[in-house]
């Protein structure tokens, strides 16, 4: 039994997020690998909802009991995760700074007002982009707006990119394994693999911890969308040992049951590649499911790749995790300009 309940969690999320099998993209596929959702992406009421709030869900008591005023994050300027920063800020009633970085190498006339950034926006963030690139690390850009909160006379607390090297940050996925498990007994079947997007690494990384409670941490097969892989790599290992040691797995996870497959972040982080775009355009075709083209068409192109490839056995059960990130979708307008 994994010690989950012993940390406090700030409800965001309506409950369980439904699990459905996907019929339509099952037969498309060839009818002998069953495709599965979790539907993550539908778990909140706040701005769209998303995987941050299950992370969040378990950051926000230690935010509180701070005596915070600032919510201080980071993100890439359409970010999901600065979304739903500056959502549970203004649900916690808390103020709300983000630093959007020029992550990715996209140009679109509305990259910067639509989508994720407005709503952002809208919900009163104090949005500031910044030109610096890339890097899923601790940055600097991020220590200045902290700073900057405090110079101000205010009381920040930081959270870092995708909330993922925070102390609490992979706790939320580990609750996400319980749910599977509670799910599974309910419907009475056993998923053989859960794919999932992975970039920042705490998705994962709980998910992974959450398994290993089972056997089944191998099984979580992360497709890296953030095309650093290495740092990708390092941080999920990092996370697996923290969140492992607070939930008390009671061992350490091997190597060799943290799977993140590497072949389908090309040609960059937040750039699709063709094969990103067709695998949007399927899951939308078959199930009406939608998918972006940073995080979850990666990871669903991955699936269809895999699928294809004859990399799960026949008969085999697959869960997609659906992590949210539809509304980046707008800053690509005249990418699907024409659907
Ligand atoms: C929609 C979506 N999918 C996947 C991910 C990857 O999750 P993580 O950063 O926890 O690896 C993110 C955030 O980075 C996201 O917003």
């Amino acid at each position: 039994m994994l010690k989950l309940d012993k940390f406090e969690r700030y409800p965001l999320t309506f409950g369980p997020t439904p699990i459905e099998f996907l019929p339509r993209m099952t037969e498309a596929l060839g009818g002998k690998v069953q495709i599965y959702a979790k539907r993550d992406d539908c778990n909140s009421g706040l701005a769209f909802g998303g995987n941050k709030l299950r992370k969040l869900e378990y950051i926000v008591p230690d935010a509180i009991a701070s005596n915070a005023d600032t919510l201080v994050s980071i993100g890439g300027v359409q970010s999901n995760h600065t979304r739903m920063v500056a959502a549970t800020a203004a649900k916690i009633g808390m103020k709300c700074v983000v630093v959007q970085e020029s992550w990715v190498p996209h140009e679109d006339a509305v990259y910067d007002r639509v989508g994720n950034i407005l709503l952002t926006r809208l919900m009163g963030a104090d949005s500031r982009i910044v030109p610096d690139g890339f890097d899923i690390g601790i940055r600097k850009s991020w220590e200045d707006a902290i700073q900057s909160v405090k110079d101000a006379g205010g009381k920040p607390y930081g959270i870092p990119a995708g909330a993922s090297v925070h102390k609490y940050g992979g706790l939320g996925y580990v609750g996400f394994a319980e749910e599977v498990r509670a799910q599974e007994a309910q419907m009475g079947i056993k998923f053989d693999y859960i794919i999932v997007c992975v970039v920042t690494g705490s998705t994962q990384g709980g998910m992974i911890v959450g398994f290993a409670a089972d056997g089944r941490a191998d099984k979580v097969i992360g497709i890296d969308a953030s095309g650093t892989p290495q740092q990708t790599r390092e941080q999920v290992r990092a996370i697996v040992d923290n969140t492992a040691e607070l939930v008390e797995l009671g061992r350490k996870v091997r190597d060799d049951e943290i799977v993140i497959l590497n072949d389908y972040a090309y040609p960059a982080y937040g750039v699709p590649s063709h094969e990103t775009n067709e695998a949007i355009r399927f899951a939308a075709r078959t199930e009406a499911m939608i998918t972006d083209p940073v995080y979850e068409g990666k990871s669903m192109q991955g699936m269809i790749d895999l699928v294809k490839k004859g990399y799960f056995p026949d008969g085999a059960k697959v869960l997609y995790a659906h992590l949210g990130g539809a509304p980046a979708l707008n800053g690509y307008s005249y990418t699907y300009r024409n659907g």
